[in-house]
């Protein structure tokens, strides 16, 4: 009976992680060529602003940075790699999953959770918010991926980056797997990634302007916190915070192949220096939350791989977002207003669920009190 039952359940994992990883295969470019960062081979967008939407309810304001994406990458990563397994960890990420800024966003929603929702045991109260993905998002493959089925997905997908799978493995909390997951899967496959208990309001059809060519974009991102007071460090971890419960990529985007990076180094250094073992909640938000997410989103902005420098007026900081209320374009990245992502929180100048521009609604359970505000991320998780 008992190995029945397992049988029956090992087979559901098998046919389901077959069906996610034939579905999600995409065409492999013939030359295995080390990937040229499209971005780099951008046509000349860079000053058009994101400053409206097809609901013309924002205000429309100036170009506000005139950086252009660079012509030609001068990344380690071009040389033709001969040999993978001594390239670095960056390099051999760049080569497994391409970046192609002008393929559509893939059709695929992600999100993690303990349970299926076929399992009696998912939650009543997630169901609706669930729900609404499917719903926005007709034609997408929506998968619920739990955590069991995720040590098989990434197994499969990260097979030639053993690192990555060792640092996944090593991470003491499922908070951390819960936050590296969801950079590893927009990396490998891209689509949006969402936490199970935030709401689709508006399908990501509308999340941009119209006047934003999808072929030039391939980050979505939203603000999590824009605390315009003087003692906001005594709450929050940046001044300009970016969220990560939901996020929409192409597949090989530099910004998730870098914190891919450099959660998978700190993770090894910190196993090999036994920093693992009493691992603090507390800390999630620098390791693999939103402050580690913030500071990659910033560093790309201002990176000279990425971007030719010379004619700008210096670095991208948290002074370029503040109080903004309409998308803002940084090459191919998009950075939603507070409203979008952060809806009806009430300050901030956040605007409520039904403002045009609230994307989706995600459930801060308290977090919003004052004493767990830099916690968040965290305490967010903390759910699970
Ligand atoms: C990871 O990113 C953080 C920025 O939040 C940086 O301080 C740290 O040095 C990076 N670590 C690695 C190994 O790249
Ligand atoms: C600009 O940003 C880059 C990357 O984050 C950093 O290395 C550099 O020191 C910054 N420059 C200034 C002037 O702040």
């Amino acid at each position: 009976m008992l190995t029945f039952r397992r049988a029956l359940i090992v087979a559901a994992c098998f046919i389901c992680m077959l069906y996610l990883v034939t579905r999600s295969h995409t065409s492999l470019p013939t030359d295995r060529i080390p990937p040229q960062d499209s971005l780099h081979n951008q046509k000349n967008n860079n000053n058009v602003d994101a400053q409206t939407t097809r609901t013309g309810h924002v205000p429309t304001t100036s170009s506000y940075d005139n950086r252009l994406p660079l012509k030609k990458p001068n990344a380690g990563s071009q040389q033709l790699l001969q040999d993978m397994s001594k390239a670095s960890l960056r390099d051999k990420l760049a080569y497994q999953f391409p970046y192609d800024v002008e393929k559509k966003f893939p059709a695929y929603i992600w999100q993690t959770w303990k349970y299926t929702p076929a399992s009696g045991e998912f939650g009543e109260n997630f169901r609706p918010a669930e729900a609404s993905w499917s719903e926005k998002h007709p034609g997408f493959i929506h998968e619920v991926i739990t955590d069991q089925v995720a040590v098989h997905l990434l197994r499969h997908l990260y097979a030639s980056v053993p690192e990555v799978l060792d640092a996944y493995q090593s991470l003491p909390l499922p908070v951390l797997k819960a936050d590296f997951f969801r950079y590893l899967i927009l990396l490998a496959r891209g689509g949006i990634y969402s936490d199970i208990d935030t709401y689709a309001l508006k399908s990501a059809a509308e999340w941009l302007p119209d006047n934003v060519p999808r072929e030039a974009i391939g980050l979505v991102v939203g603000i999590e916190a824009d605390p315009d007071r003087e003692d906001w460090a005594m709450w929050y971890s940046r001044r300009i915070q970016f969220c990560q419960w939901t996020i929409q990529a192409k597949a090989g985007h530099p910004v998730l192949r870098e914190i891919v990076a450099n959660i998978t180094e700190e993770t090894l250094h910190k196993k090999k220096t036994g920093l693992l073992k009493n691992f603090k909640d507390n800390k999630v938000i620098e390791f693999t939350g939103p402050a580690v997410w913030t500071d990659t989103i910033f560093d790309f902005m201002n990176d000279e791989r990425y971007f030719d420098m010379s004619t700008s007026k210096g670095n991208i900081t948290w002074r370029d977002f503040t109080g903004m209320t309409a998308a803002k374009k940084v090459g191919d990245l998009v950075v939603l207003p507070i409203t979008s992502f952060s809806p009806g929180v009430q300050q901030m100048g956040a605007e409520d669920y039904d403002h045009p521009m609230a994307f989706v609604k995600h459930e801060f359970e308290g977090t919003w009190k004052p004493e767990n505000l830099r916690h968040i991320g965290a305490t967010d998780e903390g759910k699970r």
